[in-house]
């Protein structure tokens, strides 16, 4: 059964996001959502906010676990037994960051190997941090993320805002 890890901040995850991990779904027998802990992000949602978020979204596809992690991802995956890292190409941008990292985790630990997936393209320009943006300042994200985020996003920003 080989598992593949499907790793990222997701703060929030994206309806481009679910496609990478739908397309991941269809080639793995089991796939295994990670929200890191550790990111150096500052993420407006908790590691457990992010996760429910997410597997509020996993109609269909019983295959599909998520859960965080802290520390290397390449040690979680191996702990894991994962064969697999995915990550999503949205755009020639998102390249060079991604070859490093791959090539950084290949370092670490041979093992485990990246592969990449193109989302679809009308997701190519979607990113969690102007998702986040665009709800902040009142700004209608539906088309870019699931509706559990939408009305997350925009709850917690009515609370912070005091409105
Ligand atoms: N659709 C829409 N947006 C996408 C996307 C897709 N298919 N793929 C990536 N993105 C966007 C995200 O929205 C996000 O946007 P933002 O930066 O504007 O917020 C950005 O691309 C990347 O976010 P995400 O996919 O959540 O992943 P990440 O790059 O934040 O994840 C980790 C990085 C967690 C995988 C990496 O930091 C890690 O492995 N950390 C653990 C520690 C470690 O091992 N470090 C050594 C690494 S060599």
């Amino acid at each position: 059964m080989k598992l593949c890890i499907y790793p990222g901040t997701f703060d929030p995850f994206t309806n481009g996001h679910l496609d990478v991990l739908q397309r991941a779904a269809k080639l793995f027998a089991r796939v295994r959502v990670a929200v890191a802990i550790d990111s150096t992000k500052t993420p407006l949602f908790t590691p457990a906010q992010r996760v429910a978020l997410i597997k509020a979204n996993l109609r269909g596809l019983p295959h599909v676990d998520v859960t965080s992690f802290d520390g290397l991802l390449v040690d979680f995956a191996r702990r894991q037994k994962a064969c697999a890292i995915i990550r999503g190409l949205r755009a020639l941008s998102d390249f060079e960051f991604e070859f490093n990292m791959a090539l950084m985790n290949r370092h670490l630990q041979p093992k485990v190997e990246t592969l990449f997936v193109m989302p679809n393209e009308a997701y190519s320009y979607t990113s969690s941090s102007l998702v986040k943006q665009i709800a902040k300042l009142g700004g209608d994200v539906s088309k870019f993320v699931p509706p559990n985020v939408a009305t997350a996003l925009r709850d917690t920003f009515r609370r912070t805002q005091g409105k």
